[in-house]
């Protein structure tokens, strides 16, 4: 078994693919998911059960309103660039049909993406996309490091920040997205995902997103919390 040796913070990536595991082992998931388990690893299926308020409908939910967003952005038009920003465990570069030629870039912090490429490369797992994971501190300059993996800034691109922004200071985001801003243009998307007191409406159209109504759940998005409309907003750059 490998020792893993990630921080707190990075600890909440194998919770959160505890939490698509549980949803991939039912008959009627929303998604599948089948690195999710091991991604997870018994740190992660542990973090997960300690919750007093387990996540896993939720995570349920948007995992599935995000894998039909990015699928739709990148065949709605000419995106061929996805950057899912702290991707911490996700499988979405093993596990959706992307298009031919799609570049996909994954960045988080080192300690996750070493034990991440090791968990891969013991389970054989054959990306469906050109995968790049770039380790790089998110506070910090790591724009270069994108560019130099052959991601182009004047091309239109999605952007994905899941599960990030409500543990970062307001001016860290303030930065995250300011840096976004100048890696993004017209016809680009943008979907983050915030905390109910910390909208992000108002930061992201300040810098030339236009929030775009989103999808009321399918019926199967309505099986595990009904109530839920809309648990995402994502942006268009116009
Ligand atoms: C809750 S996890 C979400 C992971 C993934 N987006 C998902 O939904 O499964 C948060 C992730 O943010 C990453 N992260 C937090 N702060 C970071 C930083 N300063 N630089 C790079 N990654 C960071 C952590 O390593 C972790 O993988």
């Amino acid at each position: 078994m490998r020792v893993r040796t990630v921080d707190a913070l990075a600890g909440t990536a194998c919770m959160v693919a505890a939490a698509r595991a549980r949803e991939d082992e039912r008959p009627d998931h929303l998604f599948a998911d089948p690195l999710a388990a091991t991604l997870a690893g018994a740190p992660g299926f542990a973090y997960l059960d300690r919750l007093a308020n387990v996540p896993t409908p939720y995570v349920a939910i948007r995992t599935r309103f995000f894998d039909d967003f990015l699928l739709a952005a990148v065949r709605s038009g000419d995106v061929r660039q996805v950057v899912l920003v702290a991707a911490g465990m996700d499988a979405r570069a093993f596990r959706l049909p992307w298009p031919p030629g799609l570049a996909l870039y994954e960045l988080d912090q080192p300690e996750v993406l070493v034990l991440k490429d090791a968990i891969l490369t013991d389970s054989g797992a054959r990306a469906t996309c050109q995968r790049h994971a770039l380790a790089v501190d998110l506070t910090q300059s790591w724009a270069e490091a994108l560019c130099a993996a052959a991601y182009r800034p004047h091309e239109p691109s999605v952007w994905l920040v899941e599960g990030l922004l409500y543990y970062l200071e307001e001016a860290v985001v303030h930065a995250l997205l300011d840096r976004i801003a100048t890696l993004t243009v017209p016809g680009s998307w943008l979907a983050p995902t915030s905390s109910a007191g910390m909208p992000c409406g108002p930061r992201c159209s300040s810098r030339g997103w236009r929030c775009v109504p989103t999808m009321a759940p399918s019926g199967a998005l309505a099986r595990t919390i009904p109530k839920i409309s809309a648990p995402a907003t994502v942006g268009r750059r116009g």
